[in-house]
């Protein structure tokens, strides 16, 4: 249907490339959660900051929401259209603007891929550490707006980490440009801080100027299989204290059932409960001797039953593949999705209690467990059963959901570790921020974007 503020978005801003072909909004409107129809009035691809500043000024005047768009990677709905916003997508943006040797920083547009990233660090001999397997698709403003994790967190700190500046176009059109890639900067609130898990609520985020890390050291990688979820802090203890731990990830049997369903190799003859993927600094014999020792040290404590380390970089891609492949080989079945963190100390009596609680609510469920164990975040998904009808399924999750959250709020934890809140967690956001946190997180909102048009909905309720 023929709708005037499309006509007025383009007479305002005639150079913007518009799209509103059906299918494009259909591909535009959708994350990775694939719950709810796409929407959208319209999709809008600019081509620079002045392009967005003038959009977001347009918006403002007509009060159209936007919804600022990334790769649609996300798993909260946080880059969801489906209440006829205007989708403005970053993805003509995607060049990497220039790097700086003396200062180690590359400045990139938001649209940029992480694995862009990744290429352009390498290229300059040094290392963008953010690594997770959406890395070719998620752009580098949706992984500040999201404060990205990944699998390497354990090692080198989520993407807040990295961010040493940031321009942002507030929900007026102003163009803020944040920090400018100093080190050392006191003067005031650090606002650049405040991009970094804004889900797309205060700004749009156009430009990232990113800090690069010295290259990633040689590494082995080693998949050990465990006998029991007790075991598995005892297991990142010991290999932490002995080992230059890169990343420390699990997985459970159903998990590993699943990727195998999807293509991938079973590394073992017999199944095992759980399974960690570990990555260690490894180089020549000692390193070598070095793993070893902490690998039989496991075994003799009885907290490992089987292992493998890779010799070589195919070998090591194959035992990731089982882990980084869990994810899309879950997608098909449209999983609902609990990405919860607690502190690393906290995490064996969570554990316990989460198991137990699990084991008496979805008897019924395939549930399949995963995720950043050594950063204290669970991925806990939950798969429908095929019988059961769509909304039944969603809403006896969300019960569940609920539990969890009131578990979490015991264990001092988060609702969420890394995929942010949009659409799926907002419900929960209280058991994990207090009232006077909220409103202070409105507060923002409102001297960011005064007229409620970015992202509405997402996060907390307008
Ligand atoms: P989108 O999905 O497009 O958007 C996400 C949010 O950011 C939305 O609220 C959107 O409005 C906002 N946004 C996007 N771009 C901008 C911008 N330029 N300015 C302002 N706001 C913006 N996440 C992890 O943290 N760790 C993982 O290990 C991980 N693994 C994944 C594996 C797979 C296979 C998949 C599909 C996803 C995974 N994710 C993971 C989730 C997802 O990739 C991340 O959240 C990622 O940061 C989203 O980036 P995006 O560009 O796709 O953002
Ligand atoms: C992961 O760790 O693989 C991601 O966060 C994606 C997911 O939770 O499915
Ligand atoms: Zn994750």
């Amino acid at each position: 249907m023929y709708d005037a503020r499309i006509s007025s978005l383009q007479a305002a801003v005639p150079a913007l490339q518009v799209l509103t072909d059906p299918t494009d909004l259909a591909h535009y409107g959708v994350d990775w959660t694939r719950r709810w129809t796409p929407a959208p009035l319209a999709i809008a691809l600019p081509a620079d900051v002045a392009q967005v500043q003038a959009v977001m000024r347009w918006a403002h005047a007509q009060g159209v929401a936007v919804v600022p768009s990334g790769g649609r990677t996300g798993l909260s709905g946080g880059a969801v259209a489906a209440n006829g916003e205007l989708v403005l997508s970053l993805q003509r943006m995607n060049k990497v603007l220039g790097f700086d040797a003396v200062d180690r920083l590359l400045t990139v547009q938001a649209g940029a891929a992480l694995e862009t990233v990744h290429e352009a660090a390498r290229t300059h001999g040094l290392q963008y550490p953010v690594d997770f397997a959406a890395r070719g698709s998620c752009t580098i403003g949706g992984n500040i707006a999201t404060n990205a994790g990944g699998i390497r967190v354990v090692r080198y700190g989520n993407t807040r980490e990295w961010v040493a500046g940031v321009k942002l176009v507030t929900g007026t059109g102003e163009l803020l440009d944040l920090n400018r890639g100093l080190v050392k900067n006191s003067s005031g609130y650090d606002l650049r801080h405040l991009a970094v898990a804004s889900e797309g609520t205060l700004g749009v985020i156009v430009e990232a100027t990113l800090r690069l890390a010295e290259p990633a050291p040689a590494t082995r990688v080693m998949l050990l299989a465990l006998p029991s979820f007790d075991v598995l802090m005892q297991v990142f203890q010991a290999l932490r204290e002995r080992l230059g731990l890169e990343a420390f990830e699990f997985f459970t049997d159903r998990a590993l059932h699943h990727v195998v369903a999807h293509g991938a190799q079973p590394p073992f003859d017999t199944a095992y409960p759980f399974y960690v993927v570990a990555e260690f600094a490894s180089e020549g014999e000692a390193g070598e001797v070095a793993l070893l020792s902490a690998f039989e040290h496991c075994v003799e404590q009885g907290w490992v039953e089987d292992g493998v380390i890779s010799h070589g970089d195919t070998q090591a891609a194959q035992l990731w593949r089982l882990r980084e492949g869990i994810t899309e080989s879950l997608a098909p079945y449209v999983p609902y999705k609990n990405d919860v963190s607690v502190r690393v100390s906290a995490m064996p009596a969570f554990l316990a209690e989460t198991q137990a609680l699990l084991a008496a609510e979805y008897p019924q469920f395939d549930v399949v467990w995963f995720g950043h164990i050594g950063d204290g975040n669970l991925h806990i998904n939950v798969l429908k059963p095929e019988a059961m009808a769509n909304p039944d399924f969603v809403i006896e999750c969300e019960r569940v959901t609920k539990l969890l959250a009131a578990t979490l709020e015991r264990h001092g934890g988060s609702i969420s570790a890394e995929h942010g809140i949009g659409l799926v967690k907002k419900p929960y956001l209280r058991s994990t921020r207090s009232d006077a946190e909220i409103a202070v997180m409105r507060g923002i909102k409102a001297a960011l974007d005064p007229a409620g048009i970015l992202n509405p909905g997402k996060l907390f309720d307008p």
